[in-house]
């Protein structure tokens, strides 16, 4: 049977990449993109678009009775430092959305679910390197606190009402096609268009914040392989460890810098320095490799060579 998928939150950095590779597979049409706010481009040209608030019973019933998708990917939240700027209303959207969600999803029969989990889900007391998938978890900021509890929830749907909930703990994640907004992360994804636009960077992490991080073509791997997944392969039904490489900002810089010889970076931490400070510098995905055969495809050098060149070739398309 061929499916119909429907993608909440498609606007933001993950659902923009998504969407365009679920589109290649599926086709335009199979493919619903949904969003609290309008959007232009090719995310509304070439498939079903539809304006959806997670937080509204009427609008998310309105779009599951209109398509009746089969596979949904929940991607709607609020990134960390804007969810510490507004802890209400992220704890709001990133809870009740998920309650909603998964609830209209139990009474359409949808077979499978994707909700995104975070390396927020660790705290000062987890192992700082090679972090396994059970450890200490204590989240500090309350966008950890809501995908934490987000975990247990998948884990609880699917023992108790059998729906089937597939997750992964996404490391900080960069990609081209859009600008993330909100996370602590982010500045890994500024970088390379101040370098191209400015030649240089201030970051608002300090020199030495070691984070763990992905290209976002093996995230949406990851993404579609686990929701793709024969349901038997999926034995953590929280959210599984996955893990790209791992740099600082100086790192990053100095890849960079092989590229553009006359880069420069400066450092002026914020608020943000915390947030990073708490969570983990290395992943062990040892699990996920098992389970589902996850393998990422880039290290941080082929990231960097295909993120300036992706970044070069559409400006000069415009
Ligand atoms: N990239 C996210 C953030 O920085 C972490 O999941 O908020």
């Amino acid at each position: 049977m061929s499916e119909t998928i429907l993608v909440l939150g498609s606007a933001g950095q993950v659902g923009t990449d998504l969407v365009s590779t679920l589109r290649n597979i599926y086709g335009g049409s199979r493919v619903i993109a949904s969003d609290i706010k309008p959007v232009s481009g090719s995310m509304a040209e070439e498939g079903p678009f539809e304006i959806v608030d997670v937080l509204n019973d009427s609008s998310l019933t309105a779009i599951f009775s209109k398509y009746k998708p089969t596979i949904v990917y929940h991607l709607a939240a609020m990134l960390s430092a804007t969810a510490e700027e507004h802890p209400k209303k992220g704890w709001e959207l990133n809870m009740d959305g998920l309650f909603k969600v998964f609830d209209i999803c139990l009474e359409y029969k949808v077979k499978r679910i994707f909700w995104p989990s975070s390396i927020a889900v660790f705290g000062p007391g987890t192992p700082k390197t090679n972090t396994p998938q059970n450890c200490v978890m204590d989240p500090n900021t309350i966008y950890g606190i809501s995908k934490l509890t987000g975990e247990r929830y998948c884990e609880y749907y699917y023992n108790r009402w059998g729906l089937d909930v597939r997750s992964i703990r996404y490391p900080g994640l960069i990609g081209w096609k859009a600008k993330p907004g909100g996370g602590t992360t982010d500045y890994a994804v500024d970088i390379f268009h101040q370098a191209l636009d400015k030649g240089r960077y201030t970051s608002f992490l300090n020199k030495g914040t070691v984070l763990p991080m992905m290209y976002m073509d093996d995230a949406i791997k990851a993404t579609i392989d686990i929701t793709e997944a024969p349901a038997d392969f999926i034995k953590i039904r929280s959210s599984y460890n996955i893990a790209g490489f791992s740099f600082g900002p100086e790192d990053l810089a100095s890849e960079i810098t092989r590229h553009i010889p006359s880069f420069e970076i400066a450092y002026e931490p914020d608020k943000r320095q915390l947030i990073a400070e708490s969570w983990p510098q290395s992943i062990d995905d040892k699990e996920a490799r098992a389970h589902w055969n996850w393998k990422p495809d880039y290290d941080i050098e082929r990231m960097v060579s295909t993120m300036l060149q992706n970044l070069k070739s559409f400006a000069s398309s415009k």
